[in-house]
């Protein structure tokens, strides 16, 4: 069999280890797993609506997600057809690529970033140009440098990931005004509900700019990760498009129901945000005492410089039942990646921390 050359040096993307996976074989009973910017928290009021919703499993799930569609459309003051509905957010970026690049068109990605863009446009044969950020922050003047006649798609993520940095409406809208029409400018907003008030109203954008396409998810601060959806606007045309080349049924009836039911409850998610934020405080308050540079995050996750290279701190941390994230993806081997957990979760993991550099008295 031969296979597309883009294929063979594609380095796929290596997600958090599962719990059951440490448990397994490291033979631990308690493991905490904050390495993939999950919720600790289950959405209680979720499980009694995909309980019913269990009742139909012999059946197909509506493909173009009627109810779902309606209620966001009314809730983001969007028109329905400007939504597409991905199998998780990630499957939208799949999907823009798949509506747009051509062999050899060019991708702009910053760096470090979510690395699924880079990924995916190399297994949909795009030209990759890398802009690094600036401190831990997208450079925005040096992508607009580096847009070419060739270049189709910019990603940011807002915020971004690993760093937790986010940009604001002002840095977003000079941007915008200089970005060409024919470029899609994609906003990962998979941590949007965690960002301060200065953070960009892009839908708002969208109404003057066609260019741009927004992506969301119910993995985040909705809670719902493991039955992946996330959605996406944009101008309705590359909504159409999208739409037009996405598998079928592509978000399954749990999820229909589910992403339902957390639009429909505020409660949950203030809970979700104000917890996060009283213990990202908490977080932050220890790493000073223990004296270990961190950025400030806009999201439920904190990105740490370490110093030293972490892969001794990873597997002494893992053999204590604490999954967290290195960075070696990145190339950044003195960093690691630290999702908020339930406190209890946090506490343990500062404490094995100062174990680990000897400060525990
Ligand atoms: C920036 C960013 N975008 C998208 C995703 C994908 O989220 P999902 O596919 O679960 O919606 C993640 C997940 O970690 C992320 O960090």
């Amino acid at each position: 069999m031969i296979y597309r050359k883009e294929l063979e040096n594609l380095n796929c993307y290596k997600p958090g280890k599962p719990i059951e996976e440490v448990k397994r074989t490291l033979g631990l009973e308690e493991v905490y797993k904050l390495a993939s910017n999950e919720i600790p928290f289950i959405p209680v009021h979720i499980n009694k609506v995909i309980q019913k919703e269990l009742k139909s499993i012999n059946r197909y799930p509506d493909a173009g997600c009627f109810y779902l569609r309606k209620l966001l459309s009314e809730k983001l003051d969007v028109n329905t057809e400007q939504i597409v509905f991905g199998n998780g957010s990630d499957e939208l970026i799949a999907l823009s690529l798949r509506a747009i690049i051509n062999k050899g068109d060019e991708v702009i990605v910053s760096y470090p970033t979510f690395l699924i863009y880079e990924i995916q446009a190399k297994i949909h044969s795009a030209k990759i140009i890398r802009v690094p950020f600036k401190e831990f922050r997208y450079s925005l003047t040096e992508i607009l440098k580096n847009i070419s006649n060739k270049t189709k798609i910019i990603f940011i993520a807002n915020p971004d990931n690993p760093t937790g940095t986010y940009l604001t409406q002002k840095e977003v809208e000079a941007f915008m005004i200089k970005v060409p029409d024919n470029v899609l400018v994609f906003f990962d907003e998979a941590y949007f509900e965690f960002a301060p008030s200065d953070y960009p109203d892009t839908l708002k954008l969208l109404k003057k700019k066609k260019n741009i396409f927004v992506s969301r998810t119910f993995s985040k601060a909705y809670g719902l990760a493991g039955i992946r959806i996330g959605y996406g606007v944009g101008s309705k045309e590359l909504a159409n498009v999208m739409n037009k080349i996405r598998e079928p049924f592509n978000v399954n009836r749990l999820a229909q129901a589910g992403a339902i039911a957390a639009l429909e409850n505020d409660i949950f998610l203030k809970k979700v945000l104000n917890y996060v934020q009283k213990e990202k405080f908490y977080l932050y308050k220890e790493f000073n005492k223990l004296g270990i540079q961190f950025v400030k995050s806009a999201t439920n996750f904190i990105m740490l410089d370490f110093n030293q290279d972490t892969s001794n701190l990873n597997d002494y941390l893992l053999k204590k039942g604490i999954i967290i994230r290195e960075l070696k993806g990145w190339g950044m081997n003195n960093f690691f990646r630290v999702s908020i957990g339930k406190h209890k979760e946090n506490k343990y993991f500062i404490h094995c921390l100062k174990k680990y550099m000897g400060l525990d008295k």
